[in-house]
């Protein structure tokens, strides 16, 4: 059975940089979006236009700078927003309006002070005005997350009815489970009469831990769009990180499910990403941490040391990491020792590494980790030759 596409849209450059602290100038944020396009995103989210003349530049400068993917420009269901909008994206060559309300009670009454009805009225209102100038319109219904399923397929019907070729589906808070959020897409795909003739798009936040699963489930359940960033960077908890649905993806094939990433540039673009925001990677992050291919205790190493598969389930090389690492702490084996002392240049028979292990487990327990000089300096002195090829 041929597998069915899923849709990266990446909003690094927009809900990423709402973060505080991370905000870039045009000229960092047109060096992103080329490296975005060069690892083939479907959809780069540039910016917020009408929120600032900066951020308008940059809007305008990526739609000059980058082709392929299409730029989209968020936007309030607010008239001024999406005509700002649409004059950012004059220069793309596939420009996207992504304009929208919140849809929850609590946007509703108590941040909109409006009614249902009247939300309705204008989400229609917000994609027939950006129907008037680009053809692509998203619409998004803010907390959707926490938006009971009935009226939230009325509003999305009306979008779709007013021309939405993506309909956004985003749990704004992070509250969702992934049953609940996979049951939402299910809901929809079954109770909007028009939802064929749009696309399904999740935006999940990780204010439980569980935006990935979340955007997981919605695909499972007929979402064909997800909205991510680079190093899951965003509001609060931050937002789905791409490099994690991607490899979900890649690594479970039965889904059916495929994208167009080139994985081999996921390190380097969360480096590129993190350098330029100023904010570093988490080093247990999943895919792009400093530890995502380290090992550190014993058992694992013995096991990795064998084969890589045993403690390792993609290669690194996949992700553009150059390779697996393994540290020697205080935990680690004589396995990793030896391992690691021949890759420096010695050799150890057995007895030379049982008088090096003991000696090494000394050292080990006065520092966190014992680098490659610390590991010479070990060899030198107790094995009182110098290794077999140049250090
Ligand atoms: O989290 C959210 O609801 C958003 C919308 C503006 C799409 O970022
Ligand atoms: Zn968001």
């Amino acid at each position: 059975m041929a597998s069915d596409q899923i849709y990266i849209f990446d909003t690094t450059l927009r809900d990423g940089e709402q973060v505080p602290g991370c905000k870039l100038d045009t000229e960092q944020k047109v060096i992103i979006a080329r490296e975005l396009e060069r690892l083939n995103v479907d959809v780069i989210e540039a910016g917020f236009p009408v929120s600032s003349p900066g951020d308008f530049k940059s809007v305008e400068e990526i739609c000059k700078a980058v082709k392929t993917p299409i730029i989209c420009g968020l936007s309030r269901a607010v008239e001024n927003d999406i005509k700002v909008a649409a004059e950012a994206l004059k220069y793309a060559t596939r420009p996207r309006i992504h304009t929208g309300i919140g849809t929850s009670d609590l946007h509703i009454f108590d941040k909109l002070n409006s009614t249902r009805e009247k939300i309705i009225e204008r989400a229609i209102g917000a994609v027939k005005y950006a129907k008037s100038f680009v053809e692509d319109v998203e619409f998004y219904a803010e907390d959707a997350g926490r938006t009971e399923n009935e009226y939230l397929a009325k509003v999305i019907e009306a979008a779709i009815a007013a021309g939405a070729t993506v309909v956004n589906i985003p749990d704004t808070t992070g509250y969702c489970l992934p049953a609940e959020y996979g049951e939402k897409i299910k809901f929809l795909k079954e109770n909007v009469k028009n939802i064929h003739k749009a696309v399904i798009a999740t935006h999940c936040h990780n204010d439980l831990g569980l935006a990935t699963a979340n955007s997981i489930a919605g695909i499972q359940n007929g979402a064909r769009q997800i909205e991510c960033t680079i190093n899951g960077i965003g509001e609060r908890a931050g937002n789905t990180s791409l490099e994690e649905v991607v490899m979900i993806m890649r690594q479970h094939p039965y889904m059916n499910l495929h994208n167009n990433i080139n994985t081999k540039l996921l390190y380097p673009m969360s480096q590129l990403v993190s350098e330029k925001m100023g904010v570093n990677v988490q080093p247990n992050k999943a895919i792009v941490g400093a530890n995502a291919f380290a090992h550190s205790s014993g058992i694992h190493q013995d096991g990795v040391i064998k084969k890589r598969e045993v403690y390792e389930i993609m290669d690194p090389k996949d992700v553009g990491v150059e390779q697996s690492l393994i540290v020697l702490t205080a935990r680690s084996g004589r396995a990793a020792l030896a391992y690691k002392a021949k890759q420096i240049g010695f050799n150890v028979t057995k007895k030379e590494l049982d008088i090096l292990y003991k000696k090494f487990l000394t050292l080990a327990d006065k520092m966190k980790e014992v680098g490659e000089e610390a590991l010479y300096q070990l060899c030198v002195t107790n094995l009182a030759r110098v290794p077999s090829s140049s250090h």
